[in-house]
């Protein structure tokens, strides 16, 4: 098994914007989602993208008005986001999500992290890391925005672990899950056509298995309040707001 960046640089870096089909359809889907939780009359300041990839979210809100920063382990992804965004105000950082506060040289209005990045995280130790260190940097009343995929309510079993993602002409991507007790390892595996012959690459890496509740717990304990929450086809989303401090 690899770890999340070995993973993504190794394997799915390489295929991710494939993967995802047509950008158009997913940049009009993440504004969709920003227009319905109301993020354009949020005051435009810094927006933080935790796990922007190739910038499916960065790049809507550098439209809403918002200086984005944007935080990303696989360099593969961030050359595709620095090529989608010649000359727009984005700050591109190769590091670790953990580690964003120490580029930070203003309060965040807005921190995102969104499309499945939370349980890639390594541990729940890491999600209160990042949940605490979101609090300290958001300005007052700014928002957090989590959206990912629910690994434990809803278990696949048998032949439903086997999921179809994508193929084409050259290519056959398929994902198989295998559940743990507080994580879901995650077996992907592409086929990728060579003249006439179809050469099978296979990578796996570990996914937390997150339960809401707990997650909201720790939002509260970080005195943070979830004001909107929606589970739609096993994707979670939490909109999350810092209170105005009373003196
Ligand atoms: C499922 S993709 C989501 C990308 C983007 N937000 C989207 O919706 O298309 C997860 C992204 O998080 C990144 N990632 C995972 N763990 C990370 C970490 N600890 N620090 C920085 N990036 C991380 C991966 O490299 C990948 O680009």
């Amino acid at each position: 098994m690899n770890t999340t960046q070995e993973h993504y640089d190794r394997f799915l870096g390489a295929i991710y914007s494939w993967m995802i089909g047509d950008v158009n359809i997913a940049l009009e889907r993440n504004r969709h989602f920003f227009r319905q939780i109301e993020i354009d009359s949020v005051p435009k300041g810094l927006a933080v993208d935790l796990g922007c990839g190739s910038g499916l979210q960065s790049i809507p809100l550098v439209e809403l008005g918002f200086s984005v920063l944007a935080i990303d382990t696989c360099v593969g992804l961030l050359a595709e986001l620095r090529s989608n965004t010649h000359n727009l105000p984005i700050e591109i950082i190769q590091d670790n999500l953990l580690n964003f506060a120490k580029y930070l040289n203003q309060p965040a209005q807005l921190i995102i992290c969104m499309g499945d990045t939370l349980t890639h995280l390594e541990s729940l130790a890491a999600v209160q890391t990042l949940i605490k260190s979101a609090s300290q940097a958001l300005v007052e009343e700014g928002l957090l925005v989590f959206t990912f995929r629910d690994y434990l309510s809803a278990e696949l079993e048998k032949e439903q672990r086997f999921i179809p993602v994508r193929s084409d002409d050259s290519k056959i991507l398929t994902c198989f899950l295998e559940y743990y007790q507080d994580f879901v390892v995650v077996y992907d595996l592409i086929y990728h056509k060579e003249g006439t012959q179809w050469k099978l690459s296979t990578s796996s890496y570990r996914k937390l298995r997150l339960d809401k509740n707990w997650l909201i717990q720790q939002i509260k304990d970080s005195k943070l309040t979830v004001v909107q929450e929606t589970v739609e086809k096993g994707l979670v989303s939490l909109v999350i707001k810092k209170s105005k401090s009373l003196s």
